[in-house]
């Protein structure tokens, strides 16, 4: 079925022709057989514009805030990343403090290093048998914003890119009572919305009265990638400082068949949401109920540990079968999603096929009776060295390169992530440590690739002069 927004862009696109942007003006295909360019326009009268929109566009976002239940939503183009970097810019000033969670994304760390923000790290504990980050406690976010109370806002991600959550309304709670502002990065929860609390889907940001909820919607409901959305809540957070660094940061060019795909997904939730969460419930169910007889192959939130967590996505499998089961998965017919250490990440979505993961759960099934137990993570994850400026004077101060082992005690002018998750193992300005150095080591001879921001290559690091 074609939205409505799709159906306004197609008749303003039949109704003239096109003497303005795109270039391909809507007659050549940019590639065979695709047919999204038909309704590829630009900011023509009528079509609105998303920086100052008050027309289709702002109707369509309007569709989504009512589904979502937020006071507002906007759509973005440039994914969850856009919309971190302008939702931080909008509520913490150049220079300000900000209280941030240390599993969060790379995006969040570039909005602090361009805001040149002293951030202050909320350190979730570490689940021991995967070596990811667990739940943030609510207890740690009252007792950090008690210790800084001039943050000008708190930042989180949940669920995390494993689906581990943390209870966002006693955090938003206890942010509001100081009157401070939550940004929680939910781009891999898209899919929480009230539509979907009977099938599991509960405990979302925007249910929780997160003040800003940044979600990637191509990450788990049926949008183009890029798409995402931002959503506001509650009186904290200024809509029109919000739309000002929207302007910054997101194309004055936006893809109308992005936008379309976000109004299109915004139908499909209404019309075959509840069905698609039922059926993705009932496959996950069943593949829950076949791990349980499983000796040797553990699945995150599916075993023991799971009172590890507040809460969990289920709709995310990590399994710690290491590289070579992510070789027998690939040779099994699937692709994973991600591979770091020994963990192996299985994305599902409401669009999955009906018999995908009943055929995951014989694959896993066939290797827990003939595969000996991959060991726990290591030391994956290290805690944080104490920082000595922030991210942005670690990154624009004199550096030098010099080997990994001799930069323990000197302070990081680069950082260093293994992505995806995209989570720093160390950012700019900030001691560097034994236990760093470690992680290192240990993703290393394991076969992770890890990025720096600088040139490094796993054996140098830059350090400041
Ligand atoms: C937790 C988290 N936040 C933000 C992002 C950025 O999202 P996008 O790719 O939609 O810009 C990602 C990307 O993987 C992510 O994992």
């Amino acid at each position: 079925m074609q939205s409505l927004l799709q159906q306004q862009c197609e008749a303003l696109a039949a109704a003239r022709y096109p003497l303005h942007m795109p270039g391909h003006k809507r007659r050549v295909a940019p590639a065979p057989g695709l047919g999204c360019y038909a309704f590829d326009l630009t900011e023509i009268g009528g079509a609105d514009d998303l920086h100052d929109a008050d027309g289709i566009l702002a109707r369509a976002m309007e569709r989504t805030a009512a589904l979502y239940g937020s006071a507002r939503c906007w759509y973005l183009v440039g994914g969850s990343t856009v919309g971190l970097l302008a939702g931080i810019r909008a509520l913490a000033p150049f220079g300000s403090e900000v209280l941030v969670a240390r599993n969060c994304h790379k995006a969040v760390y570039h909005a602090i290093e361009l805001g040149h923000l002293t951030a202050h790290y909320l350190v979730p504990p570490v689940v021991a048998d995967f070596g990811v980050y667990g739940s943030l406690p609510p207890a740690s976010v009252a007792a950090a914003l008690d210790a800084h109370p001039g943050v000008r806002c708190v930042i989180l991600t949940s669920p995390t890119y494993e689906g581990v959550q943390s209870d966002l309304k006693a955090i938003a709670d206890l942010c509001h009572a100081r009157g401070v502002p939550l940004l929680v990065d939910e781009a891999h929860g898209a899919h929480y919305l009230p539509l979907a609390e009977p099938w599991g889907w509960w405990g979302g940001a925007v249910a929780a009265g997160a003040d800003l909820v940044v979600q990637s919607a191509h990450k788990t409901l049926p949008s183009l990638t890029q798409t995402a959305w931002l959503h506001l809540n509650g009186s904290l957070s200024d809509p029109d400082a919000v739309e000002r660094e929207l302007d910054v940061f997101e194309t004055s060019s936006p893809s109308y068949p992005l936008m379309v795909s976000l109004d299109g997904c915004t139908g499909w939730l209404k019309e075959e949401g509840p069905a698609a969460f039922a059926a993705w419930r009932a496959r996950l169910d069943r593949f829950a109920a076949a791990t349980r007889g499983w000796r040797r192959t553990p699945v995150l939130g599916l075993g023991p540990e799971r009172r590890d967590f507040y809460a969990f996505d289920d709709g995310k499998i990590l399994m710690r079968i290491g590289r070579e089961g992510a070789a027998a998965l690939r040779e099994a017919g699937f692709e994973p999603e991600m591979v770091c250490g020994p963990n192996v990440l299985a994305m599902t979505s409401p669009c999955d096929g009906e018999e995908a993961l009943d055929r995951l759960a014989e694959f896993l099934a066939r290797r827990d009776r003939t595969e000996p137990p991959v060991p726990r993570a290591g030391a994956l994850l290290p805690a944080p060295g104490p920082a000595r400026c922030t991210i942005a004077e670690g990154l624009l101060r004199p550096a030098r390169r010099c080997p990994l082992e001799e930069a323990v005690g000197r302070t990081a002018a680069e950082y260093v992530w293994a992505y995806p998750p995209g989570v720093p193992l160390l950012a700019p300005g900030e001691a560097v440590t034994p236990a760093f150095v470690q992680a290192v080591r240990t993703l290393n001879a394991d076969g992770t690739a890890l990025h720096h921001s600088g040139r490094g290559d796993g054996k140098t690091l830059a350090v400041l002069a």
